[in-house]
């Protein structure tokens, strides 16, 4: 099965001589990727360099958009700015987002707002810590409820959906999840969409796994967890690391 691989750069690298070099590297050596889809979501102010390139193998994503489809929002990107720039995905939901304030209303109105525009939302749902009383489940629960209210049968095929565990995020992260752990709450996350949608649309939701990817782990999550894919932040900022991870899905 084909799967979804998600390069969030945040906000990196510093420089823009620094990102030309590694859009390139990864445009023109990104070798046979099979039916394997690779998004790369850069921070705004490097989008334009992707026209530069044209590499049909590769889908330009962003970090965030409004929730506004225009007017006067100081320090907003709408997502028609978006489009005209070439982008087909949008993280949303990101819990350093969250941590800035962002709550399951918010991102729900970008969501729609995304959706509107014809752009593709990767939600980004994840406890901050698994409690033995396995209240986390309850929070992952109203995360997803909260951020899809009014969001149709035909429009949630659209959404990915990233199971981002916060304690297993970057250099501060505790470890990094099991494949066990994420097979929990990807049948936990379809049961929820069963719920609000059908069985159909749970089978078919892509849910990915990010949290301290790298290519030493990633087929446990993609083969043995069954991942649809993988959301990638610090080795998707080095060529050979995040050209070794796609290795593995080959
Ligand atoms: P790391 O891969 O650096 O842990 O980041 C994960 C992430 O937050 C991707 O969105």
């Amino acid at each position: 099965m084909a799967k979804i691989i998600v390069a969030n750069w945040k906000m990196n690298p510093s420089s823009l001589k620094e990102a030309d070099t590694l859009l390139s590297m990864i445009s023109k050596n990104i070798g046979n990727i099979k039916n394997n889809k690779i998004i790369i979501c850069l921070p705004f102010p490097f989008l334009y360099l992707f026209k530069k390139y044209k590499n049909k193998k590769i889908i330009l994503g962003a970090q965030n958009a409004s929730c506004y489809p225009e007017g006067s929002f100081t320090g907003e990107v709408s997502p028609k700015m978006l489009i005209e720039m070439g982008v087909k995905n949008v993280i949303v939901g990101h819990s350093e987002r969250r941590a800035q304030g962002e709550d399951n209303k918010i991102i729900n109105q970008k969501i729609l707002n995304l959706l509107k525009f014809k752009i593709n939302p990767i939600l980004c749902v994840g406890e901050t810590n698994r409690d033995k009383e396995g209240s986390y489940l309850s929070f992952i629960e109203n995360q997803i409820k909260e951020c899809l209210v009014g969001i149709s049968k035909k429009q949630i095929n659209n959404i990915i959906i990233a199971y981002e565990p916060i304690w297993a995020i970057g250099a501060t992260g505790i470890r990094v999840a099991t494949k066990e752990e994420f097979i929990e709450i990807k049948i936990f996350i379809k049961k929820i969409i069963s719920d609000i949608y059908d069985s159909k649309i749970a089978h078919s939701i892509p849910i990915i796994y990010g949290g301290s990817v790298n290519y030493l782990n990633s087929k446990s999550f993609t083969e043995e967890g069954g991942a649809d894919g993988l959301l990638v932040g610090r080795d998707s900022l080095n060529f050979k690391k995040f050209s070794a991870i796609l290795e593995t899905l080959n």
